[in-house]
């Protein structure tokens, strides 16, 4: 039987979206076209999250602690899910500040903070570390974006770029993963699976891809699951480097 979020998580979620500041927004999600983008976008955010957050708190055991990384808007549904119905310790990390001072205004009151700094500043262990459309954000690694999207030019491609965003990139990994207690869960998206895969190759750690993928509304990059330390020896395993 498909056991979904309480009634105060939903409400909390639907609370919060309806009392987002989306005119601030406009500027951190948009160049242009901000108000049409918020219009068409926010209730699908709100929907897709809370299907991400239903599935996601039945994989996490309660009372233990969550690292978002990059987390904005789509990850709010989570955020309370895990709060709230869990009673789960979550530390939301997001370097762009206006997001941040938005977030933080629209959740008062709710057990945690958005952090306007890099989460590798984070402290302790995590049992949880969320990672979605971070690694591969196009403004942030313009080289290597396009790589991982599988759209790269052959003709234009710049390797010394992307090699230097590589080792940002790899920095980020390691720095994140070295929270994550084992065995232990990453959610990310489908185009950073690679990424975790590659710290647990060179860790010599098992992990296991779960094949379901969930679609997110904001950047569109669909959401995977990673069991980290899984007995099993990885279903979709890469080629040692
Ligand atoms: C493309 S946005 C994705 C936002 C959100 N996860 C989503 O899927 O809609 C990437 C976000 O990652 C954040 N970010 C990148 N590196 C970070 C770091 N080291 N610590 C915290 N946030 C970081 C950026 O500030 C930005 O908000």
């Amino acid at each position: 039987m498909r056991q979904g979020l309480s009634a105060s998580a939903r409400q909390a979620i639907a609370q919060i979206f309806a009392h987002l500041d989306y005119k601030r927004l406009e500027s951190v999600y948009c160049y242009e076209g901000g108000e049409e983008f918020w219009r068409k976008k926010r209730e699908p955010c709100r929907r897709l999250g809370t299907n991400v957050a239903e599935v996601l708190v039945k994989q996490l055991p309660p009372g233990g602690r969550s690292l978002y990384v990059g987390a904005g808007v789509t990850e709010l549904p989570s955020l309370l899910a895990e709060a709230i119905d869990h009673q789960r310790h979550v530390e939301p990390y997001n370097l762009r500040r206006l997001e941040v001072t938005v977030l933080n205004r629209a959740c008062r009151g709710l057990p945690f903070r958005f952090h306007a700094c890099d989460a590798s500043l984070a402290h302790g262990r995590f049992d949880h570390l969320w990672m979605v459309s971070v690694l591969n954000d196009p403004e942030r690694f313009p080289h290597l974006a396009p790589l991982s999207y599988g759209r790269a030019d052959p003709v234009t491609f710049n390797p010394v770029g992307f090699q230097k965003e590589r080792r940002v990139v790899q920095r980020i990994v390691n720095r994140c993963m070295a929270k994550l207690s084992v065995p232990g869960l990453v959610t990310t998206s489908t185009e950073e699976v690679v990424w975790i895969a590659d710290w647990c190759h060179r860790h010599r750690i098992p992990y296991h891809v779960e094949r379901k993928q969930y679609p997110t509304a904001l950047v569109g990059d669909p959401i995977c699951l990673i069991r980290i330390g899984a007995r099993r020896v990885a279903s979709r395993s890469l080629p040692k480097p």
